[in-house]
């Protein structure tokens, strides 16, 4: 018997709605949104599919916060998404509040519930997330390295010609144009990737990679949905399952990698409990001044938060 709520029903949160019921592992869905009719029709739309794809999820759409009541896991996509020119960091004022005011209501019907943030700018609004609710830090964490990384080895895929399923990869940082994804860290098949792969062509994918949200954004005049929406449905799958697996998510760091009371995207184990271990990775020193130089953005954008005085 397992609930989860997904807050916000535009493009991101009806999509993580709608993959986790094909997934079929949760009794029930709570869509809810300020624009209660809005997500009403998507989960009526959603359950509508479900004769036709076979899953029981069952999907409801509400505007009302009591309907989310004991929930195992709640996944925020609420809040304002980009425009072309906008970087993530520029939707702050305005999600802030709305990921602060979320989280409050949540906490209110929900005990100890999980929180996965998707909102932007991911990392602050985690951080947000967990000052509001006052979870343990295992419990309140974000998505955003599963998409960078599958972003990343998508390109690859396609570079390389293989199947996206046989590249493995690790990110670090921020989810913002200072992410650090790792090619020592990423192999094919269990073979190195600079094996397969001239550095200047690797280089140029780690390029895309870093701005691969912002590509999107241009592309369709707002941000992404399909991968960004099936990343947070699988961190929801790994919890539920307690499957253990390893993903890059954005977590609490308490002295790992030197750096202390933020959050940051590093490799984590998502069980029942939320975040079962954090794994710190034996980085070089170019690397860890990249991951470095990416903590330093979201400390200025946690500033930001923290001059907003809303905790
Ligand atoms: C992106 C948004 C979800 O990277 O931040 O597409």
């Amino acid at each position: 018997m397992s609930k989860v709520t997904v807050v916000g029903a535009g493009n991101v949160g009806a999509t993580v709605a709608n993959v986790l019921a094909h997934k079929d592992l949760v009794n029930e869905v709570v869509l809810l949104d300020i624009k209660g009719d809005l997500a009403r029709g998507k989960a009526l739309d959603s359950w509508q599919q479900a004769p036709i794809d076979y899953y029981s999820t069952s999907l409801i759409g509400t505007e009302d916060y009591e309907k989310t009541a004991n929930s195992d896991i709640v996944v925020i996509t609420a809040g304002i998404p980009r425009k072309p020119g906008m970087s993530r960091d520029d939707l702050i004022s305005t999600n802030a509040k709305i990921v602060s005011t979320v989280t409050e209501s949540i906490m209110k019907y929900s005990s100890n519930p999980i929180i996965i943030v998707v909102s932007n700018p991911l990392d602050v609004m985690t951080y947000a997330a967990y000052k509001v609710s006052e979870l343990d830090s295992s419990r309140v964490f974000g998505m955003a390295g599963i998409l960078d990384t599958a972003r990343y080895r998508a390109f690859l895929a396609t570079e390389l010609n293989v199947s996206p399923k046989d590249i493995q990869a690790v990110l670090m940082g921020g989810h913002g144009d200072t992410m650090v994804p790792l090619p020592r860290y990423t192999t094919v098949s269990g073979i190195p990737v600079l094996e397969m792969i001239d550095e200047a062509k690797l280089d140029a994918i780690v390029e895309r990679t870093k701005k691969g949200g912002g590509e999107l954004v241009k592309l369709m005049g707002t941000s992404a949905w399909y991968a960004p929406g099936a990343a947070a449905a699988q961190m929801v799958e790994s919890i539920l399952r307690d499957e253990n697996r390893i993903f890059p998510c954005c977590a609490r760091l308490t002295g790992q990698y030197g750096l202390n009371d933020m959050y940051l995207g590093v490799p984590v184990k998502l069980g029942k409990s939320g975040i079962t271990q954090l794994l710190e990775l034996q980085l070089n020193d170019d690397e860890m001044r990249l991951l470095h130089n990416s903590a330093e953005h979201v400390r200025e954008v946690m500033e930001t938060f923290e001059g907003m005085a809303i905790v």
